[in-house]
């Protein structure tokens, strides 16, 4: 193995960034399916979703405390500025929907009457508590909140789905294009293409 395909993430970095890739991307097609139900039908598959959004959330509190702890590995040497704008200016918006999608779902479903009635109970199992404020509004206030969140949560989903098309698109590329190290440092049993 040469120096640079063994410049790879840490064992921590690779394991929150694969369970998080697939929770996220499982909890949008949770979200699809949920959206073509009505009534009854459509409370098991929201209870479930938000219990994999919080875990999303506590996950991506622990990536962020790594990232900040742990450097990741350089950039091979020869990558232009450019992309190494575009890599981070990515990275960062990833950051941005792994913590605000949760989180504004967290803020919409608190400033809701049906908070009481359908609490968030991780996994059925576990009680996660609202936020207090929000559930204690006044009507009016209550629904214009809900209203801003959920446009918020609807908006950070639009932007997860660009960033994962960019962020694939850019794998395939360095993996069968450009035949280079990036995509090995993140997948550890794969090598640098021939
Ligand atoms: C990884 C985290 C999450 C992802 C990727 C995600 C993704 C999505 C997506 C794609 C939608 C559909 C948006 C639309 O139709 O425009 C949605 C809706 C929804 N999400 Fe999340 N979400 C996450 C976390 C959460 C959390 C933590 C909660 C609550 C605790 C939550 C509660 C909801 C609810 C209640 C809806 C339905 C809103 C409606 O009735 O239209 N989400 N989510």
């Amino acid at each position: 193995m040469s120096a640079v395909t063994a410049a790879r993430y840490s064992a921590v970095a690779i394991t929150l960034h694969w369970l998080i890739a697939v929770l996220l991307i499982g909890n949008i097609g949770l979200a699809w399916y949920f959206n073509t139900l009505t009534g009854l039908e459509r409370v098991a598959p929201t209870q479930l979703h938000k219990s994999i959004g919080i875990t999303v959330l506590l996950l991506s509190l622990l990536r962020l405390a790594w990232r900040l702890a742990v450097k990741p590995p350089p950039l091979p040497a020869g990558t232009p500025a450019w992309e190494r704008r575009v890599a981070g200016a990515t990275h960062l918006l990833f950051y941005v929907v792994m913590l605000g999608l949760p989180l504004t779902g967290w803020f919409m479903v608190s400033a809701s009457p049906l908070i009481h009635a359908f609490p968030i109970k991780l996994y059925g199992l576990v009680e996660w508590p609202a936020i207090g404020p929000l559930t204690t509004l006044p009507h009016d206030q209550m629904h214009a909140t809900h209203e801003a969140f959920e446009t918020a949560h609807g908006l950070l989903a639009k932007l997860s789905y660009g960033l994962i098309v960019l962020h694939v698109g850019a794998a395939l590329m360095h993996q069968f294009v450009r035949r280079d190290v990036i995509v090995p440092r993140m997948v550890p049993f794969l090598r640098r293409p021939a």
